[in-house]
């Protein structure tokens, strides 16, 4: 860091007047946060500019302060957007890097600026209101996610595949049915990002350090100005608690984890040894000594990124259980989880989007691997059931017939009507049960289309789930 447009002496410290000799250079460099919370200069300069309007308002301030302050603050805004702002590790941090620049713009009026307010409940409000637009920008690129998937599960709607459990082929799916499992986790992935937001929008400012402060300052106005849709009620609660923040990381972790679910599944999907996709080449990378390997980076990345999302959840709460009220500055660690929480869901989702549209499905790979491993028996079992034969006659009946299918290495939908007949004989009233019409509830499609019902796999279901959630996308509450 270099310096500023102020003498970086140790006597130019802030808050250097009660101390005898200056700061060492290691400890201003351990202590200062400049070089990461500066991201949040937008929402500092937001923040102070709302102060210093209520300041005015309640006559704490001069009108003419804060013309000056706000001529200050928009060039300081300019000379950030320009690359231009000297951050000075002798200014500590972003709100005292920008509270030095505009004294050196704005004299007086610029050191009247923190009357009434401290950095405790200033970092407090910035972080607030960075969240919020990092929640924000979330919620958008979810729902395009969403929209992506839709899209996908609709194309695949019919597409027949089998659903497995412990990995082992257990009944038939649809691709589309399968995608929309995942719309269902990020939709109460939105609806917890949405739900934090809440609680994130509350006002810290006024409660200054820790316990309020003398002037007649009018919060509620401050929180309007804002947008925020409260303030926070409790001064000491205000400045020290970052529940909100330790909310988010959960919400990120979880949203995380299901997409490193999926990502898992692309992954096995895009095995040659399974087949079922392949992903377009701009989310694969090469082998450097391999010359045939195309690998899935992207979702072992997104797998792999999960493990540090959930770091900095568990970084978050352990930074936060042993503090006692109110403010400590272990809290200046919270940014960097935070950020890198954000960072990291935000460019996941944007990835997955596009990586949802550049799947290749190869439907003839997913059929021939349900005519192996007996998916539609269970189907058989319900044919028998419906005919009258109790369910635990029924299960032992077609288990034979498996193992008969086994024997002629073969799938059990394979085996002809008198083969299937003489299968089930040691099952007392159960070959008499079987009619012609048993073949058809053997097939993929007969057991696919058997169940229709709400939440089911059958084409129709999964087309009517799109419907539904086409229909919550495109009403989701445009954010406050
Ligand atoms: N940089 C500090 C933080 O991130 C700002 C608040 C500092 N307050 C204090 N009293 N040292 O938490």
């Amino acid at each position: 860091m270099t310096a500023n447009h102020e003498p970086s002496s140790p006597s130019a410290k802030t808050w250097s007047g009660r101390f005898s000799e200056p700061v060492a250079e290691l400890v201003k460099r351990y202590t200062a946060s400049v070089f990461f919370d500066r991201r949040m200069a937008e929402q500092d300069i937001r923040g102070s500019l709302a102060h210093a309007r209520m300041l005015a308002r309640q006559g704490i301030i001069a009108d003419t302060d804060l013309a000056a302050i706000e001529r200050g603050m928009a060039r300081i805004a300019d000379e950030i957007a320009r690359g231009e702002f000297v951050w000075d590790i002798d200014g500590e941090d972003v709100h005292l890097n920008i509270e030095r620049r505009l004294t050196a713009l704005a004299g007086d009026a610029g050191k009247r600026l923190h009357t009434g307010r401290s950095r405790n409940d200033q970092v407090a409000t910035d972080i607030r209101l960075w969240l919020r637009d990092a929640i924000d920008r979330i919620l958008a690129l979810i729902a395009e996610f969403q929209r992506r998937l839709l899209d996908a599960a609709e194309a695949h709607a019919d597409t027949a595949m089998p659903g497995f459990t412990h990995l082992q082929v257990a009944q038939p799916v649809t691709f589309g049915h399968h995608l929309l499992a995942y719309y269902e986790m990020t939709r109460r992935d939105a609806e917890r990002f949405a739900d934090c937001r809440r609680r994130t929008n509350r006002l810290p400012l006024g409660a200054a350090a820790l316990a309020g402060t003398s002037y007649p300052i009018d919060r509620e106005s401050v929180a309007a100005d804002l947008g925020f849709e409260d303030i926070c009620r409790n001064s000491l609660d205000a400045v020290s608690d970052r529940d909100f923040a330790i909310e988010f990381c959960a919400a990120s972790a979880l949203l995380m984890t299901h997409l490193s679910r999926l990502s898992e599944e692309i992954i096995l999907w895009m095995s040659p040894r399974v087949g079922f996709i392949d992903l377009a080449d701009r989310f694969c990378t090469g082998s450097s000594i391999m010359p045939q390997k195309k690998n899935p980076d992207v979702p072992e990345l997104v797998r792999g990124k999960t493990g540090r999302v959930n770091g900095h959840l568990v970084a978050l709460l352990t930074l936060m259980k042993g503090q006692p009220l109110a403010y400590n500055k272990d809290n200046q660690e919270d940014k960097e989880p935070l950020f890198d929480t954000a960072d990291t869901v935000i460019d996941t989702l944007r990835i997955y989007a596009d990586m949802i549209g550049g799947i290749q499905v190869r439907a003839g790979n997913m059929r021939a691997a349900l005519a192996q491993g007996h998916a539609t028996a269970t189907d058989l079992a319900d044919y028998l059931v419906k005919k009258g034969l109790p369910f635990r006659d029924a299960h032992e009946a077609v288990a034979l017939a498996v193992r008969e299918a086994e024997t002629r290495g073969c799938d059990l939908s394979r085996l002809g009507f008198d083969e299937l007949k003489a299968a089930l004989a040691p099952v007392p009233g159960a070959a008499g049960r079987l009619g012609s019409d048993a073949l058809a509830a053997l097939t993929v499609e007969g057991s696919l289309a058997a169940r229709a019902h709400a939440g089911g796999a059958a084409p129709a279901a999964v087309r009517a789930a799109i419907a539904v959630a086409r229909a919550a996308l495109a009403q989701a509450n445009p954010i406050p």
